[in-house]
């Protein structure tokens, strides 16, 4: 079961065209980018991963997507329309869960926040956190505040909100990150239930190879910064529910590990 509605807009389609950000300028003055020419194309409708080492920009280009961070120059579309501030149609799972969180909110108070200021009602707004709370484990802690939550706690509470939320794009930075390994085996699979059943566009950000080949349609690898791009893009196609000891996802798996153990050893 689950309480998150079918997407019919067709309208999620993500366009970025020669993005570049920069936050500061060289010794010599010019602009020091982070992302230089970022190219890519994600349908509506698609699970798309992006993969790269820690500090590439993937964060950067997740919240650019997101509206929170501005670009330097370039194209970025969401739909027909080019990103220019944060919107209900994406929701941002953040890295770190106290970015997000309300520390004034209980656990079920920051879950039904948005579904809140839709103006949704009490007992409606009740059933859905109710749900989402249970999903991610925390039944028995809907009443405690993030001050007395463990990490991946925190991080569980920020899913449920961005679950609880149902906006038609999803975009999730490490997400799993701090959770535990049954926990996070269960949220993957959750997450890959939802997204088959509603058709939301997904953008996940992962350092991890087998969580990239258990959820993507396809796997966006990032080039080590500055300059930082999209250099390769590797298609999954492996039916879902995916079984990670299957011999094609091993087979998978072991490329993009050689494309990595090549790419970032020097
Ligand atoms: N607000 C900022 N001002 C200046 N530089 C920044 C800012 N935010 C990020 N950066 C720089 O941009 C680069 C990319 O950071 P980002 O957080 O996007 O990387 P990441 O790929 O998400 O890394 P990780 O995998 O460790 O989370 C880093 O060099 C970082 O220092
Ligand atoms: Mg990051």
């Amino acid at each position: 079961m689950t309480l998150a509605t079918q997407v019919n807009d067709q309208q999620q389609s993500i366009t970025i065209s020669g993005l570049n950000k920069s936050y500061d300028h060289t010794a010599k003055g010019e602009l020091h980018y982070i992302l230089k020419d970022v190219n890519l194309t994600i349908k509506s409708g698609e699970f798309f991963v992006l993969l790269g080492p820690s500090g590439c920009g993937k964060s950067t280009l997740l919240n650019m997507i997101a509206g929170f961070v501005s670009k330097t120059d370039g194209q970025l579309k969401v739909g027909k329309s080019e990103v220019e501030k944060p919107g209900q149609d994406r929701a941002v799972v953040f890295q770190q869960a106290d970015a997000s969180l309300f520390p004034w909110l209980n656990v079920r108070q920051n879950v039904e926040f948005g579904l809140k200021m839709k103006k949704v009602d009490k007992a409606r707004r009740n059933e859905i956190s109710s749900y989402y709370i249970e999903l991610v484990g925390l039944q028995g802690h809907e009443q405690k505040y993030p001050r007395e939550l463990s990490g991946g706690m925190k991080q569980r509470v920020q899913l449920a909100r961005v679950l609880a939320n149902d906006s038609s794009i999803l975009l999730m930075d490490e997400p799993f990150g701090a959770l535990d390994a049954m926990t996070r085996r269960t949220m993957q699979k959750e997450l890959s239930h939802i997204w088959r059943q509603t058709g939301k566009t997904v953008i996940f950000v992962t350092h991890d190879i087998s969580e990239a080949v258990l959820l993507g349609q396809r796997i966006g690898i990032m080039s080590r910064g500055p300059n930082s791009k999209v250099t390769d893009i590797y298609d999954v196609p492996l039916h879902y529910p995916r079984d990670p000891g299957q011999p094609d996802f091993i087979k998978l798996e072991k490329t993009i590990q050689a494309h990595f153990d090549h790419e970032y050893s020097i």
